[in-house]
C-alpha cells in the first residue's frame, strides 16, 4: 500500500497532520486507517482512544481490539482480541508522531508518541505562540447570556450564565469561529405595564425631573403589591400595556427610563466581571412576535386551549404558550421569534443558550416546536442548552445572605474583593508588591477565584459557593494556579532572560526533552488543542480547568527534579539551562492562554 501511495497509484489514507493540531485527532485517524485495512468487511468498528492512565504503559492506548473480537464474533468468526489488536498494528500506516506500539493485557495497544513530535510542536510555540486547533470550518455561533431581567437584580444564577457564556464565547472566539454574544434582556412583558403606572402615580413630572428609583427592587415590589390588591390599578396597568406594546411615545419613555436604572446597574457588573455581550432584548421582537404567530397559525400549528393559542412541539410534552387568552404574548412566543430571528437573519449556524437547568423544559419544547415549524432544521443548525446546576451556600440550602435575602451581586463581588485583600495581606505580599500592584492582584484574585470555582465544577451539577474554598492557596483553585503562573514567568526573569530573548533563543536551542519529568510536562502541555476539542464538543469547561491544573502539576514534577538555573552557595547564577527555561516558557503560554479562555485576568507579580 504504502509503495502504492508513493508512486502515486492510490490516494494516501492518512496525511502528516499539521503541527499545533490534536494528538488525540490524529491517532484516530491513524487507528481508523489501521482499523479500515484490517477489517473492510466491518465498516462501523469504533476506533476508540484515550489516554494512558500511566505512562510506563504509553502516552495513549488504542481499545478497538475488543469490540471488533466481538463483531467478528457476531458475524460467526473465531477470533481473540490479541490477535486483533496484533493485525491492527501490522495494518498502520507510517506517522512519524508515533514511536513505538506495543499490546498489553487483553488486547490494549499502548501507543508511545515520539519526542520529535514533541520537539516540533514546542518549537512552534516558542515561535508562532499558542495557537487553536485548525477547524474544517468558520461558522457563526450565538451564545445567549447573561441575560437578566430589567427591574429586577441579577441573581447569582445569572452570574453563572455571565462566567459561563463568556468563556464560551472567548473559546469560539479563540478557534476562529464568528462569535455573537446576545444579552437577551428581559425587557418586556405584562410586568412593565404596572411598573409605568406606579411611576407615573408616583412620579407625576418623570418626564421633565429624573425620578429617584435607583432601587428598583423595591420600586417593583410596591407596585406588584398594589396590583394584586387594587383592581383599579390593575386595569390600568393591562392599559400601560398596550398602549407600550403599540409603541406609545409616552409610555415608551416611562419603559426606557425604568430600563436604563436596570441597564446602568447590569453595566457595573459586567465591567468587573470583564464580560461583553450586545444587548437584544425581548421588546426588540415585538413585530416579529407578530408575524411568528401569524406563520404558525397559518402553518396550522396552533390550537386552541381554554382560549389559549397552544403549540405541541412533541406530544407526549407540554406545550408552548404562544398566544394568551387575553391576547397577550409570553416567553414562550418570544424564545420563538427570536429563534427565526437569529437563524434566518443573524444566520447562526449554532446557537448556545447559558440558561440555568432550571429552564430545561422550556428549551426542549422550543427546539421540538421551532423545529416543526420548519425554523430549525438540525441538520443545519446545531441548538444547545448550556444548563447550569443552581447556587447554593455551604449550609447547602439555597444560595441566601444570613438575614434570608437573596444575595446581590455587587455586594458578592465586593465581599470577594474584601476577602482577597485579606488573603493576601495575610501571605504578606502587601510588603512586597507596591501598593498598586497589590491592588491589580487582589482583583485579579478576587473575580477569578468567583469565576474559576464557577468553571472548575461540571456546570450541570449544584455548586457550593465558598470564599473559604475559592481562596485556598493549595489544590485546584485560581489562587494557586496564579501563583504558579506567576513563579513560572520568574524564572525565565531572575535568569536574566525578557519573554522576547527566550524567543530568539528558541530559534537555534531546541527545548529540553531527555528527562522523563521533562517529557511528561511535554506531553502534557501537547494536550492542549484536543482539551479544547472536547470542550468545542460537550461545552463543558471544566475540562480545561482539569487540564490547567494537569498542566501545573506535571510543572512542579518537572521543577522539583530539574535544574533550570544552577547557582553556588552564594546563591550567584552559576549556569542556565535555556533548553529548560524555554520549557518553563511554553508551560506559561500554555497557561495563559487557559486563563484568557476563561475569562480570568493573570498578573505579573502576586
Ligand atoms: N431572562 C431569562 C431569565 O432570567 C433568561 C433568558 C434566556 N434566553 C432566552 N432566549 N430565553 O430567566
Amino acid at each position: 500500500i504504502e509503495e502504492e501511495e508513493k508512486s502515486g497509484k492510490r490516494k494516501p489514507e492518512m496525511r502528516e497532520p499539521v503541527v499545533g493540531s490534536s494528538i488525540l485527532n490524529a491517532l484516530e485517524k491513524y487507528f481508523a486507517v489501521a482499523v479500515q485495512r484490517a477489517y473492510p468487511e466491518l465498516p462501523d468498528a469504533p476506533v476508540i482512544i484515550s489516554l494512558s492512565g500511566n505512562s510506563k504503559f504509553g502516552d495513549y492506548q488504542c481499545n478497538s481490539a475488543m469490540p471488533i473480537t466481538q463483531l467478528l464474533k457476531a458475524k460467526g468468526e473465531k477470533a481473540n482480541p490479541r490477535e486483533v489488536a496484533q493485525k491492527l498494528m501490522d495494518s498502520v500506516p507510517p506517522f512519524s508522531w508515533v514511536e513505538k506500539l506495543e499490546i498489553a493485557g487483553p488486547g490494549f495497544i499502548n501507543i508511545s508518541l515520539s519526542r520529535s513530535v514533541g520537539h516540533r510542536a514546542l518549537k512552534d510555540l516558542l515561535e508562532n505562540g499558542v495557537h487553536p486547533p485548525p477547524v474544517d470550518r468558520k461558522i457563526t455561533v450565538l451564545v445567549d447570556f447573561p441575560s437578566p431581567n430589567i427591574a429586577k437584580d441579577m441573581h447569582v444564577g445569572h452570574l453563572r450564565a455571565a462566567i459561563i457564556g463568556e468563556s464560551v464565547s472567548r473559546l469560539f472566539e479563540f478557534v476562529g469561529h464568528k462569535v455573537l454574544r446576545v444579552n437577551h434582556l428581559g425587557d418586556w412583558g405584562t410586568q412593565f405595564g404596572m411598573l409605568i403606572t406606579h411611576l407615573q402615580d408616583i412620579y407625576p413630572d418623570y418626564q421633565t425631573k429624573s425620578p429617584p428609583i435607583s432601587d428598583l427592587q423595591t420600586f417593583y415590589k410596591e407596585s406588584k403589591k398594589r396590583f394584586d390588591e387594587d383592581a383599579e390599578f390593575k386595569k390600568r396597568s393591562y392599559e400601560s400595556v398596550v398602549k407600550l406594546q403599540s409603541f406609545d411615545p409616552v409610555y415608551n419613555k416611562a419603559w426606557q427610563l425604568i430600563c436604563d436604572v436596570s441597564r446602568k446597574e447590569f453595566q457595573k457588573i459586567y465591567d468587573r466581571l470583564d464580560l461583553t455581550s450586545t444587548e437584544i432584548g425581548e421588546s426588540f421582537y415585538q413585530s416579529r412576535m407578530e408575524q411568528v404567530v401569524k406563520e404558525l397559525e397559518e402553518k396550522g400549528l396552533l390550537e386552541e386551549d381554554e382560549g389559549r393559542k397552544v403549540m405541541f412541539g412533541r406530544s407526549d410534552r407540554i406545550p408552548f404558550t404562544i398566544v394568551k387568552s387575553d391576547g397577550g404574548f409570553t416567553y414562550d412566543t418570544s424564545d420563538m421569534a427570536t429563534i427565526k430571528y437569529r437563524i434566518h437573519e443573524q444566520k447562526a449556524d449554532w446557537i448556545i443558550y447559558v440558561v440555568d437547568a432550571g429552564q430545561s423544559t422550556h428549551f426542549e419544547v422550543l427546539e421540538a416546536c421551532a423545529v416543526k415549524a420548519g425554523i430549525l432544521d438540525p441538520k443545519k443548525v446545531r441548538m444547545d442548552h448550556v444548563q447550569f446546576g443552581v447556587v447554593l451556600g455551604e449550609d447547602k440550602k439555597k444560595f441566601k445572605t444570613r438575614s434570608g435575602e437573596t444575595v446581590k451581586l455587587a455586594a458578592l463581588l465586593d465581599e470577594g474583593l474584601k476577602r482577597a485583600g485579606d488573603k493576601l495581606k495575610e501571605k504578606g505580599r502587601d510588603q512586597v508588591l507596591t501598593p498598586e500592584e497589590l491592588r491589580v492582584a487582589q482583583e485579579a484574585v478576587a473575580y477569578g477565584c468567583i469565576k474559576y470555582a464557577d468553571l472548575s465544577h461540571n456546570r450541570t451539577h449544584e455548586y457550593i459557593f465558598s470564599f473559604d474554598k475559592m481562596l485556598e492557596d493549595k489544590g485546584n483553585t485560581a489562587v494557586y494556579l496564579l501563583y504558579m503562573l506567576t513563579r513560572i514567568r520568574s524564572i525565565g526573569r531572575l535568569a536574566g532572560f525578557t519573554p522576547e530573548a527566550l524567543k530568539e533563543s528558541a530559534k537555534n536551542t531546541p527545548v529540553s526533552l531527555d528527562h522523563e519529568k521533562e517529557w511528561n510536562l511535554a506531553k502534557v502541555i501537547l494536550r492542549f488543542p484536543e482539551t479544547l476539542e472536547k470542550i468545542m464538543r460537550d461545552l463543558l469547561l471544566h475540562h480545561l480547568c482539569e487540564y490547567l491544573y494537569d498542566v501545573s502539576t506535571a510543572f512542579s514534577e518537572f521543577y522539583d527534579n530539574c535544574y533550570c538555573v544552577e547557582k553556588n552557595p552564594k546563591g550567584e547564577i552559576i549556569s542556565v539551562n535555556v533548553g529548560r527555561l524555554l520549557l518553563c516558557e511554553v508551560t506559561a503560554s500554555v497557561m495563559e492562554k487557559c486563563f484568557q479562555i476563561l475569562g480570568i485576568r493573570t498578573v505579573s507579580k502576586m
